[in-house]
């Protein structure tokens, strides 16, 4: 089916839609299996947003145009993001920016923004709200991740992150420090410093966990960087801290997880180089896990750093699959 045709049948489906309650009747869930179809067809929605300078230092050598998509604003004081079937709905409105994005984007930005309640379709005719809960519940349960693997890249505290552990970027003492470390320590609360101190230390490239306390996330994994030397063993040690990390979650029994951008900091790993390693080192483990069901959140500190990890990325990920 070609892309139009699966957003057809989603407005045909909105437009039967019925649900004069909270509860799903069939006509709600005949939206949500055409969003399904078209999210795992990989179809792309039109959704309105703005072009964005480049980060600055990135103006020269990318030469794409940044979006950003928009969202709305709710009457109860939050924000959605808003996507169309069809370019006559996107007219209904004021003229805007149109990019086509994935249905699966969509709905994992929306799955892992703690900031967005849900997404809306068609807002300037026969709109459809879909809910965080129901968008978290219907599409990223557990029976549903634990067929699906994914990867979000986004700009993110690590500390608001909602997900079942996040990575903290420790030295090895595990004692605290700064950066993200820092502000872990001080986001978790003082409890987190006395689990750490029972730990004993942990080793460049190793992973220990503790409770998350005052953290949205329940758990945080520690793992330790290396220290850029520039040498080669730099890569197999950056390599470690995200593999022992998946591996330590898994062990878990965890299926989200968030990751800082090990290294890159204080430790001086430059951000380029490091983005390779995690992106092969992400794949690797997913070839090796294919059924295992791991939301993966890149929680960069900066746009530049997301436009980093994005670009490679896309660079690996769509050669493998090209
Ligand atoms: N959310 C997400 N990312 C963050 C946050 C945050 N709240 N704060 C910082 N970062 C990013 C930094 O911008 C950097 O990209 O985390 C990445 C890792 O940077 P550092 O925190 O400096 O960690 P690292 O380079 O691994 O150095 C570790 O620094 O803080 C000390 O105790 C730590 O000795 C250890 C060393």
């Amino acid at each position: 089916m070609k892309n139009k045709d699966y957003l057809k049948n989603m407005e045909r489906a909105i437009g039967e839609f019925r649900c004069i309650s909270s509860v799903l009747d069939e006509k709600h869930q005949q939206v949500l299996e055409q969003l399904r179809v078209a999210m795992e067809e990989g179809a792309k929605m039109l959704v309105p947003g703005e072009i964005v300078p480049p980060p600055e230092g990135m103006e020269k050598e990318d030469s794409e145009p940044h979006f950003k998509m928009k969202s709305i604003h709710m009457r109860d004081g939050s924000d959605a993001l808003v996507a169309f079937t069809s370019q006559d709905e996107v007219d209904l409105g004021e003229s805007t920016e149109i990019v086509m994005v994935e249905v699966s984007t969509l709905l994992t930005t929306v799955h892992v923004e703690p900031n967005l309640s849900g997404l809306v379709i068609n807002p300037w005719g026969m709109d459809f709200l879909l809910g965080t809960e129901l968008i978290s519940e219907y599409f990223f349960s557990e029976e549903e991740s634990s067929r699906e693997n994914v990867v979000y890249i986004g700009v993110h505290d690590i500390t608001k992150a909602e997900v079942d552990c996040i990575v903290n970027s420790a030295n090895k003492s595990l004692l605290g420090g700064g950066g993200v470390d820092g502000a872990i320590h001080r986001a978790a609360g003082p409890d987190l410093l006395e689990e750490c101190r029972t730990l004993g230390g942990c080793k460049t490239g190793e992973a220990k966990m503790t409770k998350g306390y005052n953290l949205p996330a329940p758990f945080i994994i520690h793992t330790v960087g290396p220290i850029y030397s520039g040498k080669k063993e730099d890569k197999q040690a950056l390599r470690s801290c995200y593999w022992n990390s998946l591996e330590l979650a898994k062990a878990h029994d965890l299926h989200s997880i968030a990751f800082p951008a090990i290294s890159t900091g204080v430790y001086g790993y430059p951000m380029e180089e490091a983005a390779e390693i995690v992106v092969e080192t992400l794949e690797a483990w997913f070839q090796a896990n294919p059924n295992y069901g791991m939301a993966i959140m890149l929680a960069c500190h900066s746009e530049k750093s997301r436009v980093i990890l994005d670009r490679a990325y896309k660079r690996i990920v769509e050669l493998e699959e090209a």
